[in-house]
């Protein structure tokens, strides 16, 4: 087993560089997309970006792993049930891509049957690749990374916030109230999939979200856990094809004292 899945690991690698080369090219020449926006939302967009990037990956990983399942963000889910399935966000952090800021990335994760067994962030403006593998540590390029250290609570560090129009106001205001009233402070860079990886770096002492799809978060939820992290079990409650909340902080202490603070 352990070698199907170190197989699939380097195939990420080399998979994740050559897609982030795309998106970087879209990105540059941002001004020339044309823009979509989902369900009448102007705030969640997609542009030809997004969907080439996704049909590229999706290409690349039927033709070596024909018999793995996807599920992606833009052309959605097929063989759910088989042995292996990626969970793919081609650009996670549309928005900052869309308005030429810098927080955006590519996430891939895999899972075996229900658990996720590799989990990537691949941030091509900084080149800076994300990765683990169950039980394997967490990596950032060929260096190991480990979760913020001392962290014994908020005032600690910075706790990433992200939030979307899926869930209304009331389910992140409560939340945000009690961060601040306990000392801590909050940051929203617009990608949770690379937030996620910035708490598994040790950038952030902890994220929080009422609600993300599973592309978005299951591989950030991997790095952080690989990197000595807790975060929440995103697959829960049929989280794979509807969501879930994500909590990840840095370690049992940080993570418990956040989770009081949440209302979903
Ligand atoms: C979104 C980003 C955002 C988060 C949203 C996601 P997208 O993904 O991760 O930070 O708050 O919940 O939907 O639309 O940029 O792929
Ligand atoms: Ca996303
Ligand atoms: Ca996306």
């Amino acid at each position: 087993m352990n070698e199907k899945i170190q197989n699939r690991y380097a195939f990420s690698i080399d998979l994740l560089k050559k897609a982030g080369g795309i998106a970087l090219s879209y990105y540059l020449n941002r001004n020339q997309l044309t823009i979509e926006c989902k369900k009448g939302d102007k705030q969640d967009q997609v542009s030809i970006a997004d969907k080439t990037v996704e049909a590229k990956l999706r290409e690349a990983i039927a033709e070596k792993f024909p018999a793995d399942g996807f599920l992606g963000e833009e052309s959605g889910y097929a063989g759910l049930d088989s042995e292996f399935c990626w969970i793919v966000d081609p650009i996670d952090g549309t928005s900052p891509f869309l308005n030429g800021l810098y927080a955006w990335c590519i996430s891939i994760a895999v899972l075996y049957r229900d658990e996720i067994v590799i989990g990537m962030v691949f941030d091509p403006l900084h080149n800076e690749l994300f990765h683990a593998k169950l039980g394997a540590g967490a990596y950032l390029n060929d260096l190991p990374i480990h979760t913020l250290d001392p962290a014994e609570n908020v005032q600690d560090g910075l706790v990433g916030l992200g939030m979307s129009h899926r869930v209304p106001p009331k389910t992140i205001l409560p939340f945000l109230e009690q961060l601040l009233s306990e000392g801590g402070m909050y940051v929203r860079n617009g990608s949770g999939a690379l937030s996620l990886a910035q708490v598994a770096a040790g950038r952030l002492l902890a994220y929080y979200e009422p609600h993300m799809n599973c592309w978005d978060c299951a591989a950030g939820m991997l790095l952080v856990r690989e990197a000595g992290g807790m975060a929440n079990n995103i697959l829960a409650n049929n989280g794979l094809l509807k969501g879930n909340f994500v909590l990840a902080a840095a370690n049992q202490s940080t993570y418990q004292q956040l989770d009081l603070m949440r209302t979903i």
